[in-house]
């Protein structure tokens, strides 16, 4: 899954970033060889550095 779309950049990039030492988003960038752009990912990108779980829709309906 993506991540970041201006970079092109998937989940596990950034996980394998985190595993390479990287402890917030502007590091992983940089080890991913990319610049931060428009910045609608670094929430995503800092779950992916903490292994945190994703913050699921309330109002989405669950799948059966
Ligand atoms: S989506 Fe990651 S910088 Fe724009």
């Amino acid at each position: 899954m993506y991540v970041c779309i201006c970079n092109a950049l998937k989940c596990r990039q950034f996980k394998d970033a985190a595993k390479a030492g990287a402890r917030d988003v502007p590091s992983a960038f940089k080890a991913c060889g990319a610049k931060p752009k428009c910045g609608r990912c670094f929430e995503e990108a800092a779950r992916m550095l903490t292994g945190a779980e994703p913050v699921r829709d309330p109002l989405a309906t669950p799948a059966e």
